[in-house]
């Protein structure tokens, strides 16, 4: 079998990418390894930028998050027992959409099925041949093997995936950071109690009010780094919950079942380059950001963008302008958003440590609480920069 580009990892950044090739008339062969289901249970970003959006519509997968979407204008910082506002649309023009990721997954799957392009879910053993030269990509699905040729490959296949490990160990450098910490988060059907998200730097440490819908909420609270899941109750959880975001609405906290509750590490890591030969790395496969920013899905539409005007230059125009820069233009944009997603968490996540280090963070909250200008670059980034 033979095809345009193969495409490992069927997330929201490989999804995205077979639907905006096959409108511009590029054939792709989606190879994902786990199930549908199990994509779908796995509960992550919330937040949209408005290029995202700009960037489904294009996709014309967008009606749903049109009609259900909620557009938040502003977000509160939560420090020292009061809430702070700050007004994402006067600083900048611009709204986040809440619509979560597993909402879009399913739209993009939907829409994957729909235009009748190949997908293969549970392809064991997907391995990449020869990516310098002629590349290939074999597979095992229902007890066969596979054999794909192709022209490209994108490896869409997340932090864990395969493709980002198939290169020269000596083409390839990774930066690191890893946290003292997690998020444990809680996925339950009530009324959010909270107009717009709610990012909290309490002297227990960090907590996040988001929402899912109009009666879903998504919740997290910071943990530490050895905790596990069993370690924790609901009831420990919305207590402590309710003790880090505030009285007013720990009052309120319904007792309702949760519908997911996990932990998630935090970390920052980028590789360079996203270009080895014929294969392209794009979204978590190349880069990771902790959650504080709200900028991991957002940067994958962005590199997969990038990606799909590059190979759509490629093979319409024949130009290999966009291919050759394919790399630097992500990484500006990566960068930037690593840099906004770490100062988000060092500024509202208690760290175990230097007293002198604590009053530098009391000092940029209480200075971000009384700058408009501070408030203004905050906005800024978290709206999303231009695309
Ligand atoms: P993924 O969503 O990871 O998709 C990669 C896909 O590739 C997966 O379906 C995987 O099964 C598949 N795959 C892996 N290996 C192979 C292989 N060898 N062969 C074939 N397929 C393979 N961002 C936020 O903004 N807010 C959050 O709260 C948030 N929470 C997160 C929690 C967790 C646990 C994780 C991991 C990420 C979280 N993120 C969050 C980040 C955001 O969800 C990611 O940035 C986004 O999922 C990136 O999309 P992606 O398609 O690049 O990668
Ligand atoms: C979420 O709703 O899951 C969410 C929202 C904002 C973040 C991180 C996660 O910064």
């Amino acid at each position: 079998m033979k095809t345009q580009v193969v495409i490992v990892g069927a997330g929201p950044a490989g999804l995205l990418l077979g639907q905006l090739l096959h409108r511009a008339g590029i054939d792709s062969l989606l190879l994902e390894q786990r199930s549908g289901d199990y994509v779908l249970g796995r509960i992550r970003a919330g937040v949209l930028e408005q290029g995202t959006v700009d960037v489904l519509e294009h996709a014309g997968v967008a009606a749903r998050l049109r009609a259900e979407g909620l557009a938040h204008d502003g977000v509160e910082i939560g420090f020292r027992g009061f809430r702070h506002r700050i007004p994402l649309k006067e600083l900048t023009g611009k709204q986040v959409t809440v619509y979560g990721q597993t909402e879009v997954t399913r739209d993009l799957m939907e829409a994957r099925a729909a235009t009748g392009a190949p997908t293969v879910y549970e392809a064991e053993n997907v391995t990449l041949h020869d990516i310098g030269g002629s590349p290939r990509v074999t597979y095992r699905h229902r007890g066969e093997n596979h054999e794909v040729a192709c022209d490209f490959i994108a490896g869409c296949d997340g932090f864990h995936g395969v493709s980002r490990r198939s290169v020269p160990a000596d083409t390839i450098t990774t930066f690191e950071r890893q946290y003292p910490f997690g998020w444990l988060g809680v996925l339950a059907d009530f009324a959010p109690l909270w107009d717009e998200l709610i990012y909290a730097a309490s002297d227990r440490g960090f907590a996040l009010a988001s929402m899912r819908s109009q009666t879903r909420v998504r919740c997290y609270i910071q943990c530490p780094i050895e905790d596990t899941v069993d370690r924790w109750t609901e009831e420990e959880f919305w207590a402590e919950f309710g003790r880090r975001i505030g009285p007013d609405i720990a009052a309120r906290l319904p007792r309702v079942p949760a519908l997911e509750m996990s932990i998630a590490p935090l970390r920052s890591f980028v590789a360079e380059p996203l270009r080895f030969g014929k294969l392209f790395l794009a979204g978590d496969a190349a880069h990771i950001v902790p959650p504080t920013g709200a900028k991991g899905l957002n940067l994958a539409v962005s590199d997969v963008f990038y990606l799909y005007e590059a190979l759509r230059g490629f093979f319409r125009e024949k130009t290999t302008s966009g291919l050759d820069g394919y790399s630097a233009r992500c990484l500006r944009r990566i960068w930037r958003a690593e840099r906004f997603s770490w100062s988000m968490t060092r500024l509202l996540h208690s760290f175990p440590g230097d007293r002198f280090d604590e009053r530098m963070q009391r000092a940029e909250i209480e200075y971000l609480l009384d700058s408009p200008s501070a408030q203004a670059a905050l906005a800024e980034n978290y709206v999303g920069l231009p695309l």
